[in-house]
Order: structure tokens, then sequence, then C-alpha cells
């Protein structure tokens, strides 16, 4: 039996919560911001009860085997206040968050031996502060090695599968150059369909490239199609299907847009690869983001 926390109990954070919880093998705590009643999830395979331990003071929280962090990016600061009390006796730390700087993010907290980057394939919203919906399978991948086994171990029987890789830089990367696209969703606000539209799938198509050189000169294996695959599988998609960016700028929240797309940029200038696409992205959506308050 693992002690976990979780750091985050939103629509991820939640919905791994409640599977962990779901196996009887660990003890989970939900670290919230807000306070909130007991979680209800409904996943693909029936509806879940999240643990009932929810703390909302880092110093009331008690020691634990393992921290999963599953806040935004931009909330690391704040999911690191609670590092310090849970992992005193050194627990490993795994960032269940998109982008490709879970380290970077994490490392000014953590020592860099303790922390676990996951990227995350799990469809999942939150419907209410007490309700998530997980709307397909879940996956999620992490660096081979001891931290990556006991991992994926504390998920046995969850129903979410985990994959160790030797090359976690190209599975961040990948899932970065599909996310990159999403920024057109989130400027013209319209879901997934738009990609139907031969305009729209040029534009994305810029982002995805652009992507991959950055992808490339960071070391990741990165083919050309990729970027044809990207296009189709937004095309695929449910036309009503909302991304996460897309999401938050309907519900007035942040974004997390300079950790999808700013960081191709910020990267892309240190290797000296321009990337024009994803900034007038970045700065469109920075200015519609400012122009609101
Ligand atoms: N949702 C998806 O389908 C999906 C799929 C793949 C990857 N991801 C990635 O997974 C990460 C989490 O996304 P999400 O969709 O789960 O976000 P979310 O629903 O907004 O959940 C984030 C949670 O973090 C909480 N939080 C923020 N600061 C905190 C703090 N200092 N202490 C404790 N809790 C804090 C928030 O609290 P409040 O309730 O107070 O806001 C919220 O409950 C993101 O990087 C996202 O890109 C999401």
């Amino acid at each position: 039996m693992a002690r976990i926390a979780i750091v985050g109990p939103g629509a991820i954070g939640g919905t791994v919560a409640a599977r962990l919880h779901a196996t009887g093998n660990h003890e989970v705590c939900l670290c919230a911001r807000t306070p909130r009643p007991p979680l209800e999830v409904t996943t693909p395979d029936g509806m879940l009860r999240g643990p009932a331990q929810v703390v909302t003071n880092p110093d009331a929280a008690s020691l634990v085997d393992w921290i999963l962090v599953a806040t935004k990016t931009y909330d690391a600061a704040g999911a690191a206040g609670w590092i310090g009390r849970l992992g005193a006796a050194g627990a490993p730390v795994a960032i269940l968050q998109n982008g490709v700087e879970h380290l970077a993010r994490f490392s000014p907290f953590v020592p860099a031996d303790r922390l676990v980057p996951v990227v995350v394939d799990l469809p999942a919203e939150r419907q209410a502060p007490d309700r998530i919906r997980q709307r397909g399978p879940g996956r999620m991948t992490v660096p081979n090695g001891i931290r990556g086994e006991e991992f994926a171990r504390l998920f046995a029987g969850t129903g979410i599968t985990v994959t160790l890789t030797e090359d976690f830089t190209t599975a961040a990367w990948r899932k970065l150059c599909l996310n990159a696209a999403g920024v057109v969703s989130a400027l013209v606000l319209q879901p997934a369909g738009i990609m139907r539209d031969p305009a729209m799938a040029d534009v994305a198509r810029d982002l995805v490239q652009e992507a991959i050189a950055v992808g490339r000169a960071e070391g990741a294996v990165l083919p050309d199609e990729l970027v044809d695959e990207v296009i189709e599988s937004y095309r695929r998609a449910p036309p009503d299907a909302i991304n996460s960016l897309h999401a938050d700028r309907l519900a007035g929240r942040p974004t997390e847009i300079e950790a999808r797309n700013g960081v191709i940029v910020r990267l892309g200038a240190r290797h000296g690869i321009p990337t024009p696409a994803n900034r007038m992205a970045v700065a469109l959506l920075a200015v519609i983001d400012t122009s609101k308050s």
C-alpha cells in the first residue's frame, strides 16, 4: 500500500485520484487549493468516487510515498508549496502536465533525481467542482528507469496504461506537436472541425512544422509525416471537440500558451530556428487576454 498525494485535483488529478483510490491498493490524499465536496468521476468504465481525504493547507499535509502534481503548468510555484511537507522524507514527484519543460519547471523546487516527468494522454474535463468526466482511455508515458517502473506499478489495476520509454524527449515533443496546432481553435474560438477548412489546416501545418524543427534541435526524433498525422487527428476528432486551450479561453481562465506554443518560440530562438507562426499565435492570444481585463 503506497501513500499517494495528488496536488491539483482537477480534471487529470481528480481522475487519476479516483482510479488509484478505486483499486483499494493505496491511501490517496487530495491536496486542493479550493475546498470541495467529495469527487464523482464519470469514466468509460462507470462512475468512480474520489478519496475522502482532502487537505487544503500544506501545513496540515502528512508525509507520503509519492507526490503526483496535476496543476496547470502556470501553477507550478503554488504546487511546489506542497512538496516540502509531503515529500520531507524524499518522496518522488511525478509531474502530470503538458509541455516539454516538466523538469525545468520543478527543478528549482525539487532535486532532479526525485522528479518523474509524465506525458498524459487522458481526455478529461471538470464539469463542476465535484464532478469530472473522463471522455476516453487514459495513457501515460514516463522515462524508463527505477522511478518510472515504480510509477507504473502504482497504476496496476487502475485502467490507465503506463508506458516506459527510453526516449522521453521524443514522447513529450510528439504530444507538443499535437498541442501546438490546438492554438488555432483557441484563437478563432472554433472546435476541432475547423481543421477541415484547408486554410486553417495550412496555418496548423506551419505551427507543427516549426515545433518539429525545434523538437529535433532539442533531440527529439520526429518524422516529417507527423505534420499530416496531427492534422488528420484533428480532422478525425468529433467536429465539436474543444481542446483545453480553447476551453480555458472560453471559461475566462489563464491558458497554458507559454508551455504549449511559447516554449517553441523560446527554444527556437535558442537554436536560431525561426518560429513566426508560433510567435504570432502567442502574441495574438496575449493581446486577447490583456484586452479582456
Ligand atoms: N484535461 C485534459 O484532458 C488533459 C489531458 C492531457 C494533459 N493535460 C494537462 O494536465 C495538466 C492538468 O490539467 P487539468 O485539465 O487537470 O487542469 P484543471 O482541471 O484546471 O485542474 C488543475 C487543478 O489544480 C488545482 N490547483 C492549482 N493550484 C493549486 C495549488 N497551489 N494547490 C493545489 N491545487 C492547485 C486547481 O484548483 P482550483 O480548483 O482551485 O482551480 C485545479 O483543481 C495540465 O498541464 C494540462 O495541460 C490535461
